[in-house]
């Protein structure tokens, strides 16, 4: 009896801070959320290279870098990037196809273009954009990386809205409205002081405590402001991954390796290099290895095939040293890496 009395009054708290909060309530609730998520941040953050820095250039490629792309993906490639472009100037004098090779297994190669023509833009102008708004005008940058890299960077208070924060507001206020509310809600949380920070902190809940399916309420700073306590409350799932299958030929001769270039027309990845496509194997063909790669929803199981004859297979002869220069696609660099060809 004593502890449903408890528990009735830590949910009504729980109700009347959420309220405060969605009427606006900014001298009691929202200064407290704010203050609890922002001491749970400087405790608990990840601690990311590209938190390190204040960096206008360092954080804009870490934003690029980080947008459909998971942290830990993005990590490997994030100090190599930016030794070999350490500056906006290297990047923008740089050829294409060296962004491209140094972007190599990060997928969507259109971020690596967009931020190259960018940083032709930034270094003709001889300055970084000043805020969000004039950040938005580069290529490759919307709403949600404008908002990040100004206010990291500049302390700009402009408020991020993606996937994980979308989830937050989502579970605290216990619903969402139309795009335009999310962002209006998200503005209204942003703490002025600090926005940088706190955009991080947003995004961190999302990654790690108010994660998808069932969040961990128990370690949450923010749980004595929320309306659904983990209650059932989740934005529509991922689509299915699809499964598929496909063969790639391995040739090698004399230090060389056949590749080939897709075509600039294509779609996806256009003008990067890859091993040629095996559509049919025959009995004098051997598979060397297989292994799994996914490109969004879709999980292949790819088998590195060897000719019997390498004279069959198409491309063009490749030295190594040369191939690991070269815009690899990100599957090509992972069965190059693993036959021991490129490092
Ligand atoms: N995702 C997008 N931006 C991020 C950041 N600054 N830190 C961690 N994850 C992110």
């Amino acid at each position: 009896m004593e502890n449903e009395f408890v528990l009735f009054w830590v949910k009504r708290c729980a109700q009347l801070q959420s309220v405060q909060l969605m009427r606006g309530n900014a001298t009691t609730a929202l200064p407290q959320l704010r203050q609890s998520l922002l001491s749970w941040y400087d405790q608990n953050r990840r601690d990311l290279p590209w938190r390190k820095t204040r960096d206008a250039y360092r954080v804009w490629v870490s934003e690029i870098m980080l947008q459909q792309t998971r942290v830990a993906a993005v990590l490997p490639r994030y100090e190599n990037f930016l030794e070999r472009f350490s500056s906006v100037e290297k990047l923008a004098k740089a050829r294409e196809a060296s962004v491209l090779a140094e972007w190599s297994g990060l997928g969507y190669y259109r971020r690596a273009r967009n931020l190259h023509a960018a940083a032709r833009v930034v270094a003709r102008a001889g300055a970084f954009p000043q805020n969000a708004e004039a950040w938005r005008e580069l290529p490759g940058i919307g709403r949600y990386t404008a908002a990040a890299v100004s206010s990291i960077a500049s302390n700009e208070p402009v408020a991020v809205l993606d996937g994980n924060v979308e989830r937050v507001l989502l579970r605290l206020h216990g619903k969402l409205g139309t795009s335009a509310q999310r962002w209006r809600a998200a503005q209204k949380l942003l703490d002025h002081t600090r926005p940088g920070d706190f955009n991080q902190s947003m995004m961190e809940l999302g990654a790690m405590v108010c994660v998808p399916g069932q969040p961990i309420c128990s370690q949450c700073p923010i749980q004595r402001f929320c309306q659904t306590r983990g209650r059932g409350i989740s934005i529509s799932r991922k689509p299915r991954q699809q499964k598929r299958e496909i063969a790639y030929c391995l040739a090698q001769s004399n230090g060389s390796v056949r590749l080939v270039r897709r075509p600039k027309s294509a779609t996806l990845m256009p003008s990067m290099w890859e091993l040629p496509h095996c559509a049919k194997t025959s009995d004098s063909d051997t598979v060397l290895f297989s292994i799994r790669h996914s490109i969004t929803n879709t999980d292949y199981t790819v088998r590195v095939i060897q000719r019997g004859s390498p004279l069959r297979t198409p491309g063009l002869w490749v030295k190594a040293a040369r191939a690991e220069q070269l815009p690899l696609t990100g599957l090509a660099r992972k069965i190059l890496c693993k036959a021991g060809i490129i490092l």
